[in-house]
């Protein structure tokens, strides 16, 4: 749903070339269509100006980090979509599902590199969405709430360990061209990510959420896109 119906490519262009042509075709993407794009220089700044062109129009997650190169993903929000934690991180969660799903069906077909390259994608993807919960999300919470030692984030934190293992053999069952191997992989991932994810997401986010005045959440927001 997520994925991306489009590449564009700003690398041979001056930077604010690049930014009015990926803002240009970001306002006619329909909601759920998703960019994928390419560029020299770092989002922060085009991402000031998707805030300030269309509030809350927008999720955006970097897929390949610089320096040197940058890739990342523009997605359009629903008409309803809301700027708190819940609604980015939960759509966070379907684009790391989708793109999943779509590395499993290439390995079934045979195509290694297409499987491996989205592979790769989810492997990032992943492992900075445990990231920005770990060092952003979860010391928001755990200050909203005072609950830290024993709390929700705890359990959170422990099985974001088994989630990096279970993601490792994927990763291993890839390089080797193993079908069965990642099979088993991602059966075994998703028997602690699924249930993790609707924890998080009936849970952790919406008390973040409701914790947070509007505009510390969307302070909260950006940092999260930004992580
Ligand atoms: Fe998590
Ligand atoms: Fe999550």
């Amino acid at each position: 749903m997520t994925l991306a119906i489009e590449t564009i490519d700003t690398r041979s262009l001056p930077h604010d070339r690049a930014r009015a042509q990926v803002l240009a075709r970001m306002a006619d993407l329909q909601p759920g269509e998703a960019l994928d794009v390419l560029a020299l220089q770092e989002p922060t700044l085009l991402l000031q100006s998707v805030l300030a062109e269309f509030p809350l129009g927008f999720d955006f997650s970097p897929l390949k980090p610089g320096p040197g190169q940058w890739r990342y993903h523009i997605c359009r929000r629903g008409p309803r979509a809301q700027h708190c934690v819940t609604d980015y991180l939960a759509w966070d969660h379907d684009r790391l599902d989708a793109l999943l799903e779509a590395a499993m069906d290439h390995a079934r077909r045979g195509k290694w590199p297409g499987a491996r390259a989205l592979a790769d994608d989810f492997s990032h993807g992943l492992v900075r969405h445990i990231q920005i919960e770990e060092e952003i999300l979860f010391p928001a919470f755990e200050e909203a709430t005072g609950m830290q030692q024993g709390g929700p984030t705890m359990v959170m934190r422990h099985e974001h360990v088994d989630i990096q293992q279970h993601l490792r053999a994927i990763l291993a069952a890839m390089r080797a061209e193993d079908y069965d191997a990642a099979e088993r992989g991602r059966a075994d991932l998703l028997g602690v990510l699924v249930a993790h994810n609707m924890k998080e997401e009936s849970i952790l986010y919406p008390t973040t959420d409701r914790l947070h005045s509007d505009e510390s959440l969307e302070e909260l927001v950006v940092k999260l896109m930004l992580g």
